[in-house]
C-alpha cells in the first residue's frame, strides 16, 4: 500500500482532543500541527508533500493545489461531518478517499442550536448586559419579553440526523415543528416554511446550491417577529442581507454559530442586542471532540492498512 521501505505518514493538520497515536495505532508515523491556530497554508502544503494520510479541519483547504503538493496522498478524513472545504471530486479524480465524521456530533449540534433558540427568543444576551453593566435598577412585568416556545412554529431547513434532533428537542418544548428540504416526507415548500415559521433554523449541508439560500427575497418572506438561527455553515445565509433585516426591523432576531467568512464577522452583527453570536462551538463538548478526533484518526488508519474506511463520503476505485 505504501511506497517500499517507508512507513506511511499521518499528517494531523491541528491539535486534537485525543492523543492521536493511542488512537490510529501502530505502524504509521504521525505529523501533527499542534497548535490550537490553523496551519498556515504554506506549511499545509509543505507538510501535505509528505503525508499518505491527512486529518484536515473544515479550515483547511482540500484542493487541487493541496493534492498536487501531495503526491503520496490517499485519504482525507475530515474531522467534522461537514465536507464543504474539500473538493471531493478532485479527491476521487485523484483516486484520494475522503471521509468524514457524522453521528457523533448530533447531539451536541442540537443542544448549541437550542441554546441559540433559547438565547435569542428569551433576550438572555440582552438580560446578562443589563445585569453585567449594572442597569437592573428594578423587577417589572413589561421587562425583556420574549417568545414563548410553547405553541411557536420551528421551521427547520434541512431535515437530515441534525435537523431532526433538533425537532425531538422542540417537541419537548411544545413547539410545533415542520420541515423542509430534501427528500424528508412531509417536507413543506421554502416558501410556506418561512412565512409560518416563528423561529427558523438551518441545518443543511453548504453546497453550490445551498449558498445564499437565505437571502433578501426568503427574509422578506419571514415575519416580522421571527428568529433565525443557523448553526450549519455561514455562506447558507448572506449575511449582509440578513444585517439589512434586522435593521429594517423586517424578522425579529438571530442566533449564530457560523459566519460567511469565519473568523471574520459582518460588522452590522457585532452591536446588535437582537442576535446572540457564539464561535463555531455546536459540536464543542469535551466528549463529542474526542469522539470526531477518534473517527477521523481510525479512518485515516483505515486506509493506511488498505481497509476500507467506515465513514466515506466518496467511493475511490482501487
Ligand atoms: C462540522 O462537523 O461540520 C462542524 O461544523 C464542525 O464541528
Amino acid at each position: 500500500m505504501i511506497a517500499s521501505g517507508s512507513v506511511p505518514r499521518l499528517f494531523i493538520a491541528r491539535r486534537l482532543a485525543v492523543d492521536p497515536a493511542a488512537v490510529a495505532g501502530d505502524g504509521l508515523e504521525i505529523d501533527q500541527w499542534d497548535e490550537e491556530r490553523p496551519i498556515p497554508r504554506q506549511e499545509l502544503l509543505r507538510r501535505a508533500a509528505f503525508a499518505d494520510a491527512i486529518v484536515a479541519t473544515l479550515s483547511d483547504r482540500v484542493d487541487a493545489e493541496l493534492l498536487a503538493a501531495a503526491p503520496r496522498l490517499r485519504v482525507v478524513a475530515n474531522h467534522a461531518v461537514g465536507y464543504d472545504n474539500v473538493d471531493v471530486a478532485a479527491c476521487t479524480t485523484r483516486r484520494v478517499w475522503v471521509c468524514n465524521t457524522p453521528d457523533v456530533l448530533t447531539d451536541a449540534t442540537a443542544d448549541l442550536t437550542f441554546a441559540l433558540i433559547l438565547g435569542v427568543a428569551r433576550r438572555v444576551r440582552e438580560g446578562e448586559r443589563i445585569v453585567r453593566e449594572a442597569r437592573w435598577k428594578y423587577w417589572a412585568p413589561t421587562m425583556l419579553l420574549g417568545l414563548e416556545l410553547r405553541g411557536a412554529v420551528l421551521g427547520i431547513i434541512g431535515y437530515g440526523r441534525i435537523g431532526r434532533a433538533v425537532a425531538e428537542r422542540a417537541r419537548g418544548f411544545g413547539m410545533e415543528v415542520i420541515w423542509s428540504g430534501g427528500s424528508a416526507a412531509g417536507s413543506v415548500p421554502l416558501d410556506d416554511l418561512l412565512a409560518r415559521s416563528d423561529i427558523v433554523s438551518v441545518h443543511c449541508p453548504l453546497t453550490p446550491a445551498t449558498r445564499h439560500l437565505i437571502g433578501p427575497p426568503q427574509l422578506s418572506r419571514m415575519k416580522r417577529t421571527a428568529l433565525l438561527v443557523n448553526t450549519a455553515r455561514g455562506p447558507i445565509v448572506d449575511e449582509a442581507a440578513l444585517c439589512a433585516a434586522l435593521e429594517a426591523g423586517t424578522i425579529g432576531g438571530a442566533g449564530l454559530d457560523v459566519f460567511e467568512d469565519e473568523p471574520r464577522v459582518h460588522p452590522g452583527l457585532l452591536g446588535r442586542d437582537d442576535v446572540v453570536l457564539v464561535p463555531h462551538i455546536g459540536s464543542a463538548t469535551g466528549a463529542t471532540r474526542a469522539r470526531m478526533a477518534e473517527l477521523a484518526l481510525t479512518d485515516a488508519a483505515r486506509v493506511l492498512r488498505g481497509e476500507r474506511p467506515l465513514h466515506p463520503v466518496n467511493e475511490v476505485v482501487p
